[in-house]
């Protein structure tokens, strides 16, 4: 008996696994900080658990493929609140972000089709392109251009006959970049010249910082019919464990398609979407106040890796997450002797190797990516562990 080629192709998570060498680390009483997920530790607004409470039915129902009317009808609200208008054929409810990233593949690739998107990327994608049967073909962009695309030629050079649609993160995971306006346009552009879909990553979208302005794909009229959005409340509301995410999809041959496949899989949770239909009576001052708390986090995260001896990184724009290059040759080496040899005061950190967000062989090797997803004095705190770790790694590898 053997294993399919398609799940042998598949990788197992990157950013899962050091999880063994962490479990490890506390079992052996070290404190582990944990800059290696986007696991956010805000709390989800209250609605959400007061709707589940209040649910009386007695049967736990499937629901309908394409979600409940109320979570539906909650979701055209909060975008119209964004200038997006829909109806409701327009969403899709899927198993959070992830399913409707595979759904949208599925949808319009066939096998040995060809996705581009800018690298590094959200690591995840690749297993999805492969369950699909899609090749992914990245173009570069780099850390000391903050990760903004480079220029149009080095796109079109990725793009070939069997190029379907490009995937777009933003604002980025693992990049933190958020494109400007004529970046969304040039991306647009290039869509329409070359006859493609573009598949636009958007769960992060209300983690923009300062004074910089975000620009949903969904806002570009000359591409209305070839957006795909793929959205999630798990980072927006911090409610990751809810599994509750959509498709937005203004072409009605594709949305409808999509059905198929929600079919097929029969509905989504019925009490996680009756919780995240309340989700729209959230006051906006809440997503206010944790966009500024990431603010703050952000900034003390960036002050403290600048003020160490070798390290380089530019300021992120958005999401939670920040790619670094620290002064070490092997960051999954280092990433591995943090939590298996080294500690300060019984504290480590748990951080990822940077180079499976690369389709590209050997970039990211001295990078890493972290996230600030905790409170401010932990980030504080997991600065000084870094700087002390680099340290005392670059006096025993060196
Ligand atoms: C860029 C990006 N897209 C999608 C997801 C998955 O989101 P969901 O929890 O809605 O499946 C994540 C999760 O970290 C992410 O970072």
């Amino acid at each position: 008996m053997n294993i399919s080629k398609r799940i042998d192709n598949m990788k197992f998570s990157e950013i899962r696994k050091f999880i063994p060498f962490a479990d490890e680390a506390k079992e052996r009483g070290i404190k582990v900080h944990h800059l290696n997920i986007g696991q956010p530790d805000i709390k989800t607004p209250e609605e959400f658990f007061h709707a589940i409470n209040n649910f009386k039915e007695k049967t736990l129902k499937y629901e309908n493929s394409h979600g409940i009317k109320e979570l539906i009808s909650s979701f055209i609200k909060y975008y119209k609140s964004i200038n997006i208008n829909l109806d409701k054929d327009d969403i899709l409810i899927t198993h959070g972000a992830s399913e409707g990233i595979l759904f949208a593949l599925l949808t319009i690739c066939d096998y040995g089709d060809e996705i581009i998107l800018p690298e590094p990327y959200y690591t995840n994608y690749n297993n999805m392109a492969k369950m699909a049967g899609v090749t992914i073909k990245s173009f570069r962009t780099y850390r000391e251009d903050g990760f903004h695309l480079k220029n149009k030629e080095d796109i079109l050079k990725n793009i070939t006959p069997r190029t379907k649609a490009m995937l777009i993160c933003n604002p980025g995971n693992p990049t933190g970049v958020v494109y400007t306006e004529e970046e969304v346009r040039l991306l647009c552009d290039i869509a329409k010249e070359k006859d493609l879909f573009i598949i636009v990553d958007e769960v992060y979208r209300e983690f923009v910082y300062g004074t910089e302005k975000f620009t949903s794909f969904m806002h570009m009229e000359n591409v209305s019919d070839r957006v795909i959005l793929v959205d999630s409340i798990s980072k927006r509301y911090s409610a990751c464990g809810a599994r509750i995410g959509m498709l937005v999809c203004r072409n009605k041959i594709v949305s409808n398609e999509f059905m198929k496949l929600s079919q097929t899989r029969l509905s989504v949770s019925s009490i996680d979407q009756i919780g995240a239909a309340s989700l729209i009576d959230v006051t906006p001052q809440y997503l206010i106040d944790v966009n500024k708390e990431y603010e703050k986090r952000r900034d003390v995260l960036y002050e403290g890796l600048i003020s160490i001896p070798g390290v380089s990184c530019e300021k992120p724009s958005g999401a939670f997450y920040i790619i670094v290059k620290l002064p070490v040759k092997n960051a999954d080496h280092f990433t591995k002797w943090l939590l298996t040899d080294f500690n300060l005061n019984n504290k480590t950190v748990m951080i990822t190797p940077a180079a499976g967000f690369y389709a590209t062989e050997g970039l990211g090797l001295d990078e890493v990516r972290l996230s600030y997803c905790i409170d401010r004095e932990d980030l504080k705190e997991s600065v000084e562990i870094l700087r002390r770790a680099l340290e005392e790694y670059k006096k025993i590898f060196d």
